[in-house]
């Protein structure tokens, strides 16, 4: 494995520090909630090594929800990033090849990369609503190609796929006997409701979700894959116990419990969600330098400084920066122009959001 720290990761907040930012666009979470908010009983707790596989519960929870008939379809992982992790070094060597689309979550890029494989990119176009053709996709496929790897909601652009489309690259997988990664670790905050969970539909899906963004608890370190492949899933179990053996049953008991409240918590977040997705509508109707593609779900929006606009783009990132204290996530971050940038709007409070968009228009002017 040949690793490589990525832009993503150097340049987040929390490796900057986040108080040298005054307005915070970068995240692609719900705000973070406070361990005290959440209400839980800890004190019982052994802290002892748990199931492999995940507590017994919480997976059937996640398998309920997901409409797969067994718990043993859902793999409880370190965040979804330990998920992907896992798929990647287990369905991957050298010699095979991977399509992936881009922009994508930057994990779902690189560690094919550190393992050395064959990777072909499905590059979305902003001309092209960001959408998959899946015929052109298909052309790319090749005899080793392992899987095709798809973001849905999609970071960072928040477009969703349709469902039509879904089902065909479900189907485009089943017919070539490979695999069809669904990162869909958004799925819940899906305006107009979720897909349906792809690893559902077909044992040639993996899904791979968290508790990280939707409910802002990245710190839980609490996600999983799910597959209704039970040999592959054995493998993807090997290569969890050659990781981590099991997960912190400390993340996995605070998971479980505020999932049996998910009711209570996951509508006020949508609302919450919604209010402030109003604000960056609102924002972006009165704009004339940038341009979108509206998203859909997620809590981010990936515009760009339209290319016709006589505007420095490293000025405005500085201005941006450095007189008005505000990040966003540069286009770099994506392997995209840096014209592009992620503003995420789930995580801060809505006079900050308000303040950020406000910065950018001023920045964008300036520059
Ligand atoms: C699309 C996507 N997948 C996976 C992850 C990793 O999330 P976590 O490991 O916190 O669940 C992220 C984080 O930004 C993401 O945007």
């Amino acid at each position: 494995m040949r690793y490589r720290r990525m832009p993503i990761e150097v340049e987040s907040p929390e490796q900057l520090g986040y108080d040298k930012i005054k307005y915070n666009l970068t995240e692609s979470s719900y705000a973070d909630m406070a361990f005290g908010d959440l209400g839980l009983d800890l004190k019982d707790l052994l802290v002892a090594y748990c199931d492999h596989r995940g507590k017994p519960e919480l997976r059937q929870l996640i398998a309920r929800e997901s409409g797969l008939a067994s718990p043993d379809a859902v793999l409880l992982t370190p965040g979804a990033a330990g998920a992907l992790f896992i798929i990647a070094t287990t369905l991957l060597s050298p010699d095979d090849h991977l399509l992936v689309v881009r922009p994508n979550y930057a994990t779902n890029l690189e560690t094919p990369r550190a393992i050395g494989c064959h990777l072909d990119l499905y590059d979305l176009k902003f001309e092209e609503g960001f959408d998959i053709d899946v015929d052109q996709l298909a052309r790319m496929l090749h005899p080793r190609t392992k899987y095709i790897s798809i973001t849905v909601p999609h970071n960072p652009t928040g477009v969703v796929l349709s469902e039509a489309r879904l089902r065909a690259l479900v189907a485009l997988a089943e017919r070539r006997g490979i695999k069809l990664l669904v990162d869909e670790t958004y799925r819940e905050m899906t305006y107009g409701g979720p897909l349906p969970v792809a690893a559902s539909l077909s044992p040639a899906a993996i899904s791979v979700s968290s508790l990280s963004k939707s409910y802002g608890l990245p710190g839980i370190r609490m996600g999983w894959l799910a597959t209704q492949d039970t040999a592959l899933m054995e493998t993807f179990l090997a290569a969890k116990e050659q990781i981590v053996i099991c997960n912190s049953v400390v993340d996995e008991e605070i998971a479980w419990q505020f999932l049996c409240c998910k009711a209570d918590w996951l509508p006020r977040i949508q609302c919450d969600i919604a209010e402030k997705f109003a604000v960056v509508r609102n924002w972006y109707a009165g704009q004339d330098d940038v341009e979108w593609v509206e998203p859909r779900g997620g809590v981010v929006a990936f515009p760009r400084i339209k290319p016709a606009r006589s505007v420095d783009v490293e000025r405005f990132y500085q201005i941006l920066n450095e007189q008005h204290g505000t990040y966003v996530g540069p286009g770099h971050w994506f392997e995209m122009d840096r014209r592009f940038f992620r503003i995420g709007y789930g995580w801060p409070k809505k006079a900050d959001l308000a303040a950020g968009l406000a910065a950018i228009t001023a920045a964008v002017r300036s520059a």
